[in-house]
């Protein structure tokens, strides 16, 4: 048996959740890797800590670097986060001829595409199942199980927090703040929740996904990055009486002329499955050009799940370690063949719209604002209105047919300037994911 041996950064939610899988399912992978797989040394920023898995006959020690450099670790496995210490450990670990394993997406999203080219001049693995979607083994359907397609788009909800808040905040008397402070206390939500709230970890995830579905350098150069904080309850109850839910998105979308990327809050008919993906799970549709449109769903955060991603590549390492190959590219392609496909600006999005106005009940208004929307070519696809005659107001919902964002954003502002305007314009884009 080849023996493998593991040096683990990070003994925290995924590391233990990773260590305890190795644990209980010890003789299963030794049966599928043919290797014998140990852990040697563990690096933890507080020793005195006590930890929720067995570490026992692991040495622990309070430098990363000295893991990554160790003369007893074939494997490091960067569970540890963040994109200041993690660069210099991963790339440690890389000159020093050792595989990387490692869920931290905003490492890869800033960062990945030195080091996987570094790794590729020292014939080494970075693998990194874990750092999107959690336990669902998304980055392995792209690279492998899809890789006779050409993908023409990828969308999900790869972000639980905001899941689960726009799955609470649909229930009567929920608001998105007591909502936040219960994702926290939950420990969905990231360490500093602007993260998750504000689309920056999506957008991480988003960069990882569109690299490895459209063979280009990973970047969040150009994306747009819209959170959750302009979603009401108003526009959820909205949003449901129209027959769609608003869910928050990562989207990815390849066009004659480059890619979109965006991570924003949408409106999703009930109608398609990821619309009923809720609470904290994370769901990813693909749609490649042979096999039309996939969908996985499945936890996306936690210890359990995410470890399973993690020990998946650690059988894959095991694997490559056992036959002497470097089986993938990590990014599916090399890196020196990835292509250089151009981010479309947010203007040349292609998307329908929801657009919530509450007006001066008066006879003309709806035709002004209609003859916003046609002199851009937008016309309005469904409608509804609620009257409130003790105010003489009424409340316009509309949602429009597929534009491109810029006649979107023109009429926009010259509806904002009508002076029948009682509040500012809510509004929405809507995906019919097709
Ligand atoms: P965590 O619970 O905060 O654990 C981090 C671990 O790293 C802790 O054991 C900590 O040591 C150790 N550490 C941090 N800084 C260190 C330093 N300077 N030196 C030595 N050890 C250090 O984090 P996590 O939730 O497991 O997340 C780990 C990574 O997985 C992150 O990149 C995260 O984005 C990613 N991820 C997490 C999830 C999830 O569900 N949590 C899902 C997907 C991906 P102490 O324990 O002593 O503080
Ligand atoms: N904060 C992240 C989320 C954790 O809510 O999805 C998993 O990456």
């Amino acid at each position: 048996m080849t023996s493998v041996r593991l040096g683990f950064i990070g003994l925290g939610t995924v590391g233990c959740g990773t260590l305890t899988i190795l644990r209980d399912n010890a003789a299963l992978l030794a049966q599928r890797t043919g290797c014998h797989i140990t852990v040697s040394v563990a690096a933890v920023r507080d020793l005195s800590r006590p930890r929720t898995c067995d570490t026992q006959g692991i040495r622990l020690v309070d430098d990363p670097i000295a893991v990554a450099t160790a003369q007893d670790v074939d494997v490091v496995v960067e569970l540890m986060g963040g994109t200041g210490l993690a660069v210099e450990v991963v790339r440690a670990a890389i000159n020093a001829g050792k595989h990387v394993i490692t869920a931290n997406k905003a490492l890869l999203a800033e960062h990945g595409n030195a080091l996987l080219s570094l790794a590729e001049t020292k014939g080494v693995m970075v693998a990194f199942e874990a750092s999107v979607a959690g336990g669902i083994p998304i980055i392995k359907a792209l690279k492998e199980g899809l890789s006779g397609n050409q993908i023409n788009w990828v969308a999900g909800i790869i972000n639980g927090t905001c899941n689960y808040m726009l799955t609470e905040m649909a229930k009567p008397g929920k608001d998105f703040a007591p909502v936040l402070k219960e994702a926290q206390r939950l420990g969905y939500a990231e360490a500093e929740p602007s993260f998750d709230i504000d689309g920056i970890d999506a957008s991480h995830k988003l960069a990882i996904l569109a690299s490895v579905a459209f063979g280009v350098p990973l970047s969040r150069q150009g994306m747009l990055i819209e959170g959750i904080t302009m979603v009401t309850a108003a526009d959820i109850a909205w949003a449901d009486n129209l027959g769609y839910k608003i869910k928050s998105l990562g989207i990815a979308r390849r066009r004659a002329s480059g890619i979109e990327l965006r991570v924003q809050s949408a409106l999703v008919p009930k109608s398609k499955l990821l619309a009923n993906v809720d609470d904290v799970m994370n769901a990813v549709m693909v749609n490649g050009n042979a096999v039309g449109t996939t969908l996985y769903s499945g936890a996306g955060a936690g210890g359990m799940p995410t470890g399973s991603a993690v020990v998946a590549d650690i059988v894959d390492v095991c694997i490559a370690m056992r036959s002497g190959q470097v089986t993938r590219p990590a990014l599916g392609v090399p890196m020196n063949a990835l292509a250089a496909l151009p981010i479309l600006p947010s203007s040349q999005i292609q998307t329908a719209y929801y657009l919530r106005l509450d007006v001066t009940d008066a006879p003309g208004v709806l035709a002004k604002i209609s003859a916003e929307l046609a002199n851009e070519g937008i016309s309005i696809e469904e409608m509804r209105q609620q009257p409130d005659s003790e105010k003489s107001a009424a409340t316009l919902v509309l949602l429009t047919n597929v534009v491109e964002e810029s006649a979107f954003m023109r009429a926009l502002a010259k509806i904002a300037a009508l002076t029948d305007l009682r509040s500012p314009v809510a509004w929405l884009r809507v995906e019919h994911l097709s």
